[in-house]
């Protein structure tokens, strides 16, 4: 595999980054993840608007302008032969050498770039989308700004193992009684025919594609409402669903051992998932 690090493509066993990284030693850094249908880039620009934001929030100086980072993921996607897949982007803040809490001087102290692909054959027909995923609630201890994509994943990978141990997919993070999102995802319910998902804030990641599909959903004159919902609305739900770059539009047929609405995927998920397919594709 071909990786990009700081201006260079090379074979990913010659990609190296300092010990002495911000990011190695604090997550100080911030990612995104796009990914490729039939060799072509989804909602690109979404992620890279977003990942300009998340910079602007922690003062880490923009490694390349947003030309630069479309035509290194072009590039990669060239170079990696990647049909269907994604493209990671990482960028860090570097470091000025001794290990301090203080931000380094922006001007004396480049930040670091990398991205890598990960090919993923026939990732528009994951067989999940038939089945539907099976989730767990769990507390979110997570911090105050999860409106900046940063590379802190310790306690979603957390709640991916205590998922695991559940024997089920995901967990959904639950603060003060209402959902919040999943440990890699934007959450949803329907009730009838209204879509509900948290609204914007510093609590939930700004998804790409929760962007597009609720877009998608209001120009198919589905109704949606963005506001909190409790665990027990969404137990009592007749749908709930996921979106994320990597996952699309996921349905979820069950939540703390009780089955959602039928325990299949309902019809206003599945139609929100063919409608964002089609038009990525
Ligand atoms: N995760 N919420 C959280 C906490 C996320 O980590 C993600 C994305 C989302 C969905 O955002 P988007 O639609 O822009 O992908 C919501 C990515 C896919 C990941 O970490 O792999």
């Amino acid at each position: 595999r071909t990786v990009y690090v700081n201006g260079e493509y090379l074979p990913e066993e010659d990609a190296k980054i300092s010990i002495f990284d911000r990011g190695f030693l604090m997550a100080d850094g911030v990612y995104e993840v796009t990914s490729v249908l039939g060799g072509k880039l989804l909602d690109f620009d979404g992620h890279s608007a977003r990942l300009e934001r998340s910079l602007k929030e922690l003062d880490m100086a923009a490694p390349a302008t947003g030309d630069e980072l479309l035509a290194i993921h072009r590039e990669l996607v060239a170079r990696n032969d990647i049909v269907d897949g994604m493209i990671y982007l990482q960028v860090t803040r570097g470091s000025a050498g001794d290990r301090d809490f203080a931000f380094p001087d922006p001007a004396k102290t480049p930040s670091s770039l990398v991205l890598f692909t990960q090919s993923k054959p026939g990732l528009a027909n994951n067989p999940a989308a038939k089945t539907g995923l099976k989730i767990i609630t769990i507390d979110d201890i997570r911090w105050g700004r999860r409106d900046i994509k940063t590379v802190q994943l310790l306690y979603p990978s957390m709640g991916k193992m205590m998922a695991k141990k559940a024997g089920v997919d995901d967990a959904w993070m639950v603060e003060d009684g209402f959902v919040t999102e999943g440990t890699s995802n934007n959450a949803y319910i329907v009730k009838g025919n209204t879509i509900i998902t948290r609204a914007l804030s510093n609590d939930i990641l700004h998804g790409i594609t929760r962007a597009a599909v609720l877009r998608f959903a209001r120009e198919a004159q589905m109704e949606v409402v963005e506001r909190s919902f409790t665990v027990d609305e969404a137990k009592a739900a007749d749908e709930a669903f996921i979106t994320s770059a990597s996952a699309f539009v996921m349905p979820v047929v069950e939540i703390d051992g009780a089955p959602i609405g039928t325990g299949t995927p309902g019809h206003v998920a599945t139609r929100l998932r063919e409608i964002y397919l089609d038009e990525s594709l």
